[in-house]
This record gives C-alpha cells, sequence and structure tokens, in this order.
C-alpha cells in the first residue's frame, strides 16, 4: 500500500519543494508517495527558487526537475497527510476543506517536531541565503521525525 504525503507553502517554490525532496529522500519509493503544492497559483509550471535548489544542492539533493503546481480540493482524496509551513498555508487549505476527514488530514510541519506550538517554518522569499539553509535545517528536522514515525 502506497502512503501519500503532501507539502504545502505559498508559492510551491521555496518551502515545499525543499520539503518534498528532503522527506523523498528518507522514504522507500516503493511504499510512499511524496508531492507539494503551493496555495496560490503565481508560480504554476516554474521550477524551484534558485535558492532552494542551491541549498537543496549543498546537502546532496536535486529537486531542479520539480515544477509549481497549486493546491486543490481534489489533493484531500489523493493524500494520506497535509503538511502546511505557515498559519496563512493552513488556513488557505482549511477554507478548502469539505469535512473532518479532509480537515483532519492537515497538519503544521513543525508540529511533528514541537507539538501543539504551531510554530511556523518561515517565509524566506524575500531574504537571504542563509533564510533558505536555516529553513533546511527545520525541514530535515521535521522530516527525520515524519520518516521515523511512518516506518
Ligand atoms: P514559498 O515562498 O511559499 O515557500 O514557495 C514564496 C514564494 C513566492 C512568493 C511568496 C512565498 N511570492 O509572493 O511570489
Amino acid at each position: 500500500m502506497m502512503t501519500k504525503i503532501l507539502m504545502v507553502c505559498l508559492g510551491n517554490i521555496c518551502r515545499s519543494p525543499l520539503a518534498e525532496g528532503i522527506l523523498k529522500y528518507k522514504l522507500p519509493k516503493e511504499n510512499y508517495i511524496v508531492d507539494s503544492a503551493g496555495t496560490a497559483n503565481y508560480h504554476t509550471n516554474k521550477q524551484p527558487d534558485s535558492r532552494s535548489i542551491a541549498v537543496a544542492k549543498t546537502h546532496g539533493l536535486n529537486i531542479s526537475n520539480q515544477k509549481a503546481r497549486q493546491f486543490t480540493v481534489n489533493d484531500f482524496d489523493v493524500f494520506d497527510f497535509i503538511y502546511v509551513m505557515d498559519q496563512t498555508n493552513y488556513q488557505n487549505v482549511i477554507k478548502l476543506a469539505r469535512n473532518d476527514a479532509d480537515r483532519n488530514k492537515v497538519e503544521m510541519l513543525l508540529n511533528v517536531v514541537y507539538p501543539n506550538k504551531n510554530f511556523e517554518v518561515p517565509d524566506p522569499y524575500y531574504g537571504g541565503e542563509q533564510g533558505f539553509e536555516n529553513v533546511y535545517q527545520m525541514l530535515d528536522e521535521a522530516c527525520n521525525i515524519i520518516a521515523e514515525k511512518l516506518q
């Protein structure tokens, strides 16, 4: 059986593509599908931000083949777990939920590390490269816990 996990941010070019690349690397392909999406559509079909591609590369991951897409209500039917980066993403996704089953799939990603704290993975888009490394470290820690729990 396949377990399906979706990482969600705003643009699907900075945070969630990194989260997708990191978690994919930690889980066996035979049993897990990891994808990412953005709640906005500004960057549809674009590859990840060059700074996310670069920071992934320094950690041995190639995320350059990803393409941005917008989150849709259909994702509630496809995915088992939907992890969002911040409160705005959370609100945007929850607005589309049709029922409790949909809502129960949605979790703030850093709650896997710091339960119930609702800490955010900060949007690095307008900052410098250090922000992307900082985001990488947060995502890596969360993805380690997700991968351990799932397996
Ligand atoms: P992301 O970062 O949500 O981590 O992909 C952003 C990328 C682009 C924009 C905002 C956030 N933007 O406003 O274009």
